[in-house]
């Protein structure tokens, strides 16, 4: 987080602490945040990108395994982030590359430069962590995003409540690893918590991990933040998405003084070009 701050004017006015240094983005898994801000970075930081957005175009179609392709990669790149349908997929890849690999995303596992710019934007808008009282909402299940962000909270002083529908309640491991660290309510109501938050993180119900599409119709909108909801709340709350939304926060609440959630984007930037110069040895 410090070094994302050291980032904030490079990231306004451009730098070349990273010239001559090749990002490589390899998106088995759609994407519009997370390739593109990695991309942007790089550019920002005098590095350039390669890459490709989707596995349909690239040679896993014709059969070949994430081994093979990492190992071709490392030659074209000298960091490679990786965003993969299938769990562990991060992690494998990173034991076949000899440079640095990053998780953009890996399955409904965890997202962890998302809870990276999560936290940031945590500290930037409120001057702290410890002693904030933060719900995550929606999808606790299939949303990879709260995992990491869970785990990286558990790490401060805080209070978290996991609001979601039965179906999609936080998964087990994370439950359980979070919650000899802080402490943690679970439940379905949100307007029965609202008003003792001080950061609401909503997110979008995961309908493409879903094995059945009745169980989707379940609990699609199951939440939805707008102007009535948001009359309990305090003051100073702030609602946080990773985004994409889709009716999980109406778009009223946009122009309200809670929405942080596009802010969040440019915070995406610092922090991944904070992480890729620290990856690469640029910064220390
Ligand atoms: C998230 C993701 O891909 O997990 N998006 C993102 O990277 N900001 C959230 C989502 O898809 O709902």
């Amino acid at each position: 987080m410090k070094i994302a701050q050291v980032m904030e004017p490079m990231a306004k006015s451009g730098s070349d602490l990273l010239r001559g240094k090749i990002l490589a983005t390899l998106f088995f898994e759609p994407s519009t945040r997370t390739r593109l801000s990695f991309e942007s970075a790089m550019h920002r930081l005098g590095g350039s990108a390669i890459g490709f957005a989707e596995a349909e175009i690239a040679s896993v179609k014709k059969g070949e395994n994430l081994a093979d392709t990492m190992r071709v990669v490392e030659s074209y790149a000298d960091v490679i982030v990786v965003r993969h349908p299938l769990e562990g997929a991060a992690r494998l890849a990173a034991e076949f590359a000899g440079v640095p690999v990053i998780n953009g995303g890996s399955g409904a596992e965890e997202h962890p430069t998302q809870a990276l710019l999560d936290l940031y934007t945590i500290k930037k808008e409120r001057g702290k962590i410890d002693g904030l009282r933060v719900a995550l909402v929606g999808d606790l299940r299939y949303g990879r995003t709260v995992h990491s962000l869970a785990y990286a909270l558990s790490l401060f002083d805080v209070k978290l409540f996991f609001v979601s529908p039965e179906m999609l309640r936080m998964r087990r491991e994370v439950l359980e690893a979070v919650a000899g660290k802080v402490e943690v309510v679970e439940g379905a109501s949100l307007e029965g918590v609202v008003g003792d938050l001080d950061i609401l993180y909503m997110t979008r119900i995961q309908k493409e991990r879903f094995p059945d599409a009745a169980e989707y119709a379940k609990v699609r909108g199951s939440y939805r933040v707008d102007l009535g909801l948001l009359e309990a709340a305090q003051k100073d709350l702030i609602i946080l998405h990773p985004l994409p939304r889709v009716d999980e926060i109406a778009p009223e609440v946009d122009g309200t003084a809670h929405a942080r959630y596009f802010i969040q984007v440019w915070n995406g930037i610092v922090m991944r070009m904070a992480l890729l110069g620290l990856v690469l040895g640029a910064i220390e």
